[in-house]
């Protein structure tokens, strides 16, 4: 079978397509034959040597696939064979077939092309985890979601939208019109201009009852600064860091150095929640994620959950592809297709 390998750290040339031997089901897996696969931030972070949860390298990168299932471990329900799923995968998505244990593994709304499919795991399972689990966003509440035009942004907006909470999103300004075409009440260019005192200005001086924040760093004491009354704070990504080479790495340290330190008496005098998220250390919480899926497939069944897919590349082009969304043209989600 043929897949995407991340061969060492660096820029999108050491991204190769490889053959390798088709995996086996082993006892309570299945193996996927893949028709599309997400691509994600942390494939990008991963293949510039900034995200410690990745594989060490060479690796096949990728979260999530969907497909139709082609062969079973032992022990596995004979009826899942030949059924079109989705699944969450721990690395090596990017390719032609993939084992999966059976738990991370849904079957596939028939609604949803195989792209579109592959475009929910990640992005929306971490919206909902932000939104609904993490962030408790009520009706009539207000949520600022940071690059609302990126995939995990649309997807916050759909839930946040379903919710009946007021949208405030910052992105790239030509990214605009379609957001609004989404729904999102107030897109704000964070590019060209200080996104906090439109903020403000937008909310009264009061701020937003949730934040999310993937930018990191000293982006978080802003967010934090965006805070009203029983306001909270999601933070889930460095995307600040990214960057190849020596300069990632510089620019992680500063990251790292310019973070925030939230005090519990300051938390408490100001009636604040802050968080962290990050679904890639869920694994072994598969019961909790099948029932944040089940709700998510609720939502695609009424017609709220509508994963964007915005470009689809080849193998070939996964360069491309990653190319793509570190030069921000992305709105919503990239998918790679064998
Ligand atoms: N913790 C978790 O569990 C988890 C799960 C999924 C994703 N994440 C994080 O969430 C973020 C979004 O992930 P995603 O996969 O949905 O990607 P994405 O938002 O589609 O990523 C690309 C977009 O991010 C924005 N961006 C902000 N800073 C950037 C930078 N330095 N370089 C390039 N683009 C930048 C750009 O949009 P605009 O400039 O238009 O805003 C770009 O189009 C990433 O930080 C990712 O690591 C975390």
């Amino acid at each position: 079978m043929k897949q995407v390998v991340t061969t060492r750290n660096g820029g999108v040339e050491v991204l190769e397509v490889q053959t390798a031997p088709d995996p086996k089901a082993g006892p309570g897996e299945v193996v996927i034959n893949v028709r599309a696969a997400g691509l994600n931030f942390a494939d990008i972070l991963a293949r510039q040597g900034l995200y410690p949860d990745g594989p060490k390298k060479p690796c096949v990168m990728g979260y999530e696939v969907a497909g139709e299932i082609q062969n079973l471990g032992e022990g596995v329900n004979r009826d899942l064979l030949g059924k079109p799923v989705v699944a969450m995968t721990r690395f090596r998505g990017q390719a032609e077939k993939v084992a999966v244990r059976a738990n991370q593994v849904f079957e596939k709304p028939e609604a949803l092309s195989f792209e579109q499919a592959a475009a929910i795991p990640v992005n929306y399972l971490t919206a909902y985890a932000l939104l609904v689990v993490m962030g408790g966003l009520r009706k009539e509440e207000s949520v600022l979601i940071h690059n609302a035009g990126g995939g995990v942004g649309l997807a916050a907006l759909d839930i946040a939208r379903d919710i009946g909470a007021r949208t405030y999103g910052t992105a790239s300004p030509g990214k605009h019109q379609f957001l609004r075409n989404r729904g999102l009440d107030y897109p704000i260019d964070y590019r060209n201009q200080d996104w906090l005192p439109i903020l403000k200005r937008l909310t009264n001086g009061r701020g937003v009852e949730l934040v999310i924040d993937p930018i990191g760093g000293s982006h978080w004491k802003k967010s934090y600064a965006a805070l009203r009354t029983t306001g909270r704070l999601g933070m889930f990504g460095v995307s600040t860091a990214s960057a190849n080479g020596l300069k990632g790495k510089l620019k992680l340290v500063k990251a790292a150095l310019q973070m925030p330190r939230f005090h519990p008496l300051g938390l408490l005098n100001r009636n604040r929640g802050v968080f962290g998220l990050n679904l890639g250390h869920m694994w072994h919480e598969p019961e909790k994620v099948a029932e944040w899926v089940q709700a998510l497939m609720v939502g695609v069944s009424e017609g709220w959950i509508r994963p964007h897919v915005d470009k689809v590349f080849p193998f070939a082009e996964a360069g491309q592809a990653h190319s793509y969304l570190e030069s921000r043209k992305n709105i919503g989600k990239v998918v790679l297709v064998p």
